[in-house]
């Protein structure tokens, strides 16, 4: 009989399985970077270092933070983990001394009052990192076997859609909105510096679901002869306070009524909903087109979201983007489409053309569809 000392496994597999061993740990512990980010955010790591002035050493950070220093070895595992992200950049001295320091991507996360003119993205980690959207993750092989087609993975764990919830959590409506807020104003930034948008001769813009309404008054203030109506839900509306003679506010159910403008923007919306519920993305679509004139006229629906796998994608945006698929499964349902569903969708709405601008970030890309 053979025994295991007898049994010859030839070296290949044994180094192949020894990779293969070592990726399976990796990916397991894959959520770990996340999480540290998610501490590093809440702690306030990038502006403690940007308020040092220079690299900073664990000892310095704690005191900066009022953390004890019994805690300086675990505080060094999250930035060495978050350093081999390029979250952190780590340096030893020539004392030996190991210091860490912001990069761009930190930079990314300082909050206004410490650094004003970086876009604050922080939000937009709590929010993706927040407990209600990673249990809805935990939910998912429960959720392939779930019968009722309206039951997603986030109403299993919260026992409801993620707007109705920010009904009813003020500070989750907060975050959300928050969210929203710090993408628009990065997003506008890049599109205005670029060139990207152009709303010559356009007297009116609706934005649909278009939150507490940022998107809407960084456009009227970049283009001067434009007037916007934004259009959410009553507890959205409720919280904006950018009320102005350009901006008119409506509360209401997108799948009930658009209100008519030159032209409709749908930022951040349609990847909110399923494809096999396409019925209630076709209404917001026709909606829309009810509610814009003809393309001679200048009439236009302008959506902003990913368009998957589009050329020139580098591998890590690629990744990023079908990572967004199942966030948007998780958080909503909702998914993240390549070309040829996006154009599916306006096929079926009965619209006339489109055309795509690519990557106005490394995910997202303008879609204008013509009537
Ligand atoms: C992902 S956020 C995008 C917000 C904004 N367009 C942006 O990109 O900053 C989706 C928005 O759709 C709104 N929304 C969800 N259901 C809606 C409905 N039935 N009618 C109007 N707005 C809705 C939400 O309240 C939220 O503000």
């Amino acid at each position: 009989m053979a025994t295991a000392a007898s049994i010859k496994i030839p070296d290949n597999v044994v180094q192949e399985t020894l990779e293969a061993h070592a990726i399976l740990w990796n990916q397991t512990f894959s959520y770990i970077k996340s999480m540290s980010l998610k501490c590093a955010v809440e702690l306030h790591i990038p502006d403690a270092i940007h308020r040092h002035g220079m690299p900073i050493t664990i000892s310095q950070l704690l005191s900066s933070l009022s953390i004890s220093q019994d805690k300086s070895r675990y505080l060094r595992s999250i930035m060495r983990v978050l350093s081999q992200e390029r979250i952190f950049k780590s340096h030893i001295t020539p004392s030996g001394e190991e210091t860490f320091d912001l990069t761009p991507v930190s930079r990314l996360l300082l909050t206004a009052s410490s650094f004003p003119h970086n876009p604050n993205t922080s939000p937009l980690v709590l929010l993706s990192l927040n407990h209600r959207i990673v249990d809805s993750h935990h939910q998912l092989s429960r959720w392939f076997h779930e019968p009722d087609a309206t039951i997603t993975p986030f109403v299993m764990t919260n026992g409801k859609a993620i707007w109705n919830l920010g009904r009813e959590l003020p500070q989750f409506n907060d975050l959300i909105n928050k969210t929203m807020e710090c993408d628009s104003n990065f997003l506008m930034n890049v599109m205005a510096s670029k060139g990207w948008l152009s709303f010559q001769g356009i007297g009116t813009l609706v934005d649909v679901g278009g939150g507490t309404g940022l998107m809407a008054a960084k456009l009227v203030e970049a283009f001067p002869g434009l007037k916007c109506i934004v259009l959410d839900l009553p507890h959205v509306i409720d919280m904006t306070e950018r009320k102005t003679d350009k901006i008119q506010f409506i509360a209401g159910d997108m799948f009930v009524e658009v209100p008519h403008a030159d032209v409709a923007l749908l930022k951040w919306i349609l990847h909110d909903w399923k494809d096999e519920d396409c019925v209630k993305i076709l209404q917001i679509l026709q909606r829309c087109k009810e509610a814009i004139p003809p393309k001679e006229k200048g009439g236009k629906v302008i959506i902003i979201d990913i368009v998957v796998g589009l050329k020139f994608n580098s591998h890590t945006s690629l990744q990023t983007q079908l990572l967004f698929d199942l966030h948007m499964l998780a958080s909503c349902m909702g998914q993240e489409r390549d070309e040829s569903e996006w154009r599916n969708l306006f096929v079926t709405a009965g619209y006339r053309d489109y055309k795509i601008i690519p990557y106005v970030d490394h995910m997202r890309s303008i879609i204008e569809v013509y009537p």
